[in-house]
């Protein structure tokens, strides 16, 4: 077999076999194929496209290009993903709340890259939390409490990596059957049974419209139902920030605020119902969507949940304190408000400028090794639909540098139709 045969037949529109996509996986990995001869197939991959059997061979090649996680000791574990997003938390409130119904939680997340934000970042702002600890221990906190949120100690994918990196370069990330695989790859890779994918819609997502998310959801419920791994996708809007925060500590405080009962915004609410409820129907803990509904806020508000991820931190070597007293954090130097230019209703707070703002901030990366600053970002709290006063306080930027947060404050992030 070789690679420019390969190359030609998708080139020509041709479907490949299962054998020639396993060759493409493992010899790119192993270095056997060049950067210019895999830029080249998956160039047409990207403008010929792949049908579901395909699709499948690709995502089942790169989940097994390096280490694939064993759960089988923990029963059935159903994994939760976001195709990513803005002031996205519900990591941190779902898990806990999933757990206190007696899943299994065993998750390994990723670091923000770019404009949307990760879970181990998150995690990490939270004094002593270690999301770096071996697989054993791992395993054996998921046994002793039921969950255990960590980062990516294993080689998880590495096929996907370095194809994910590829396609950065090349003007080829934003390929259906590309972006499925690389998704189902690293689920099948993280060993869950069953996943639940939050697919992320809107200016601060992969998916900029309806019809696209539809695409990609649908795709990836079949590549999963294929490769074995029952898989629901549920479609959230990300055309603004999830709930009321952006930035790591902030974000920590919003998510242990809900868990604790103080606030529920609407959005967040939509979400962890939305996608909880279907992964407590996935995991056989309820008949239907209301059911699993009832659960999840049942959880939240009887503080079953908050104990949970009590537990997580303190067992993880966090320092609760922070926990229970947020006003501990360590806050940025300068909060500056933003205030409403007009009266009037507000129409527009885009996740997509907001989150490269947060980057800016310092709050993000924009390479892998970018230092992050956990206590920057921003509170917003009014929010799209909200009626406004001229001069009313909207939200507020959290930044440690003043001519930074001066210089976001010159930007328009609000949009008031009076
Ligand atoms: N998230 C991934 O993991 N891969 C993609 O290709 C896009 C979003």
């Amino acid at each position: 077999m070789n690679i420019l045969d390969i190359i030609a037949k998708k080139r020509d529109k041709q479907e490949l076999s299962k054998e020639e996509i396993d060759f493409f996986v493992k010899e790119y990995t192993n270095n056997n194929i060049t950067d210019y001869q895999a830029a080249a197939l998956v160039m047409a991959i990207y403008i010929n496209g792949m049908n579901d059997v395909e699709i499948t061979n690709l995502t089942t090649a790169m989940a097994y290009s390096g280490d694939v996680l064993d759960l089988s000791s923990l029963g059935e574990v159903v994994d939760k993903h976001s195709t990513g997003g803005v002031g996205d938390k519900i990591t941190l409130i779902l898990m806990p709340i999933i757990a206190s119904l007696g899943i299994p939680v065993a998750k390994m997340s990723g670091r923000g890259l770019g404009f949307t934000g990760g879970t181990v970042d998150k995690l990490e702002s939270i004094p002593g939390y270690t999301t770096n600890i071996p697989v054993d221990k791992f395993i054996q906190n998921v046994k002793e409490m039921g969950i255990s949120l960590i980062g990516q100690t294993l080689n998880l994918a590495p096929a996907d990596k370095k194809l994910y990196a590829l396609r950065d370069t090349i003007s080829c990330t934003e390929s259906i059957p590309l972006i499925a695989s690389s998704i189902m790859s690293k689920k099948i890779a993280a060993g869950a049974n069953k996943i639940v994918i939050d697919v992320t819609c809107g200016s601060g997502a992969f998916m900029k419209n309806m019809e696209d998310a539809k695409k990609l959801a649908d795709v990836m419920t079949r590549i999963g139902k294929l490769a074995g791994k029952e898989t629901i996708c549920v479609i959230t809007d990300m055309n603004e920030p999830v709930g009321h925060a952006v930035g790591n500590t902030l974000e920590v405080i919003e998510a242990i605020d809900v868990l604790k009962g103080k606030i529920m915004p609407k959005d967040v609410e939509n979400i962890i119902t939305e996608l909880g409820a279907n992964m407590l129907i996935l995991a056989g803990k309820a008949k239907n969507f209301d059911e699993g509904k009832a659960k999840i806020l049942e959880n939240i508000s009887n503080g079953k949940a908050y104990n949970k991820f009590v537990e997580l931190i303190q067992k993880q070597g966090g320092d609760i304190s922070y926990i229970e007293n947020t006003e501990k954090f360590e806050k940025a130097k300068y909060i500056i408000p933003i205030k409403a230019s007009k009266s009037g209703k507000i129409v527009s707070l885009d996740a997509y400028t907001v989150g490269k703002m947060s980057v800016y901030l310092g709050a993000g990366r924009i390479k892998k090794e970018d230092k992050i600053d956990a206590s920057v970002g921003f509170v917003f709290e009014k929010k799209v639909g909200d009626t406004v006063l001229k001069d009313e306080i909207l939200g507020y930027i959290h930044s440690n540098d003043k001519e930074k947060g001066e210089n976001v404050l010159s930007q328009e992030l609000y949009i008031i139709q009076e």
